[in-house]
């Protein structure tokens, strides 16, 4: 049976990611930040060493976007020098490592979906320190895959689809920024496909893109959420993103092409509506 460490158990992919690769069978052991800080390279070593597992699926993120802005240094310890940590455990443990990136290693001046290579050019310190544990990860000489995502939602955790859902009770309009591009995924989904790359693993060390298909900008994202969720008491108002001041600056277009994942693993999520309306059907109409 493969033993996978689950690091970042507790998040909002986390959990979905315990549930799907329970289901299929695999000895895993969950760690989040009370049971192994990846920060701390001795705490990494202590837990990993005693667990020796054929994969470490990192998870674990300092994940708040305009939080690091302040917090860059709290930021760069978990997304970078953390993934450092995982990576050298790694290599001495002989484990493979399944890391989590995210689209905002890219800078969004690209019109037309990003590829795994193109060139990244993070604008917030979150890209910057994202960008950071993929360098450390590749550099190391541990074995991996990296999949970088975007947009994600989920049961577990803070997240667009639920705040659109919150608002959209207690206002009759919100508004939402309309110029900004990219793939929201369902972290259920997300969770499923990265199973099935543990199990169709071809060994290679690679980044992949995978988020549901399709895209779309925030203001029809939501728009999406209140016709599914049927709060369509509440206006979606487009507004422009300078209209909307935040610590951390966004990609204009972040969609990221899923070509790479279908060729060499025959893996293809659903259609980013599709995915909502599933999410809806999870976790029920009223139940937020
Ligand atoms: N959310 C998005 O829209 C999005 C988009 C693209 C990519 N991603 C990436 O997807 C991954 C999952 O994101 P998510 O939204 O599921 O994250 P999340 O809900 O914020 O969960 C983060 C997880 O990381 C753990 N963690 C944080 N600091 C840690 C530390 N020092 N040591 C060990 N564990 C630590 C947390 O544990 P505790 O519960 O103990 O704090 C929690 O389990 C991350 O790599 C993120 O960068 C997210």
């Amino acid at each position: 049976m493969l033993k996978i460490a689950l690091i970042g158990s507790t998040g909002m992919l986390g959990i979905d990611l315990n549930a799907a690769l329970k289901g299929v069978n695999f000895l895993v052991k969950n760690y989040n930040s009370k049971n192994l800080d990846i920060a701390d390279p001795k705490t990494v070593n202590e837990a990993l060493g005693v667990f020796k597992p054929d994969y470490i699926i990192n998870s674990a993120a300092y994940t708040n976007v305009d939080g690091a802005e302040i917090e860059k240094e709290k930021a760069e310890a978990v997304n970078s020098a953390g993934v450092q940590n995982l990576a050298d455990a790694a290599l001495s443990l002989g484990s493979r490592i399944v890391h989590i990136s995210t689209d905002y290693v890219f800078d969004g001046s690209k019109k037309t979906p990003y590829t795994e290579d193109d060139i990244t050019n993070p604008i917030n310190e979150y890209g910057i320190s994202k960008l950071g544990g993929e360098e450390a990860l590749k550099n190391s000489g541990a074995s991996y895959i990296i999949l970088r995502t975007s947009w994600l939602y989920g049961k577990n955790g803070k997240n667009f689809v639920n705040t659109i859902l919150k608002l959209a009770d207690s206002k009759k309009r919100i508004e939402v920024v309309e110029d900004q591009f990219g793939c929201p995924t369902y972290t259920k989904d997300a969770a499923y496909a990265i199973s099935e790359i543990i199990i169709k693993d071809n060994s290679k060390n690679e980044i992949y893109n995978l988020t549901n298909g399709g895209y779309t900008s925030w203001y029809k994202f939501a728009v999406e959420i209140v016709n599914v969720f049927k709060r369509t008491n509440c206006e979606i108002i487009p507004v422009s993103s300078d209209k909307v001041a935040r610590p951390a600056k966004r990609p204009a277009c972040s969609i990221l092409d899923n070509s790479k994942i279908k060729e060499d693993y025959n893996i293809e999520l659903r259609n980013w509506k599709d995915a909502l309306k599933k999410y809806c059907n999870d976790i029920g109409y009223f139940i937020i």
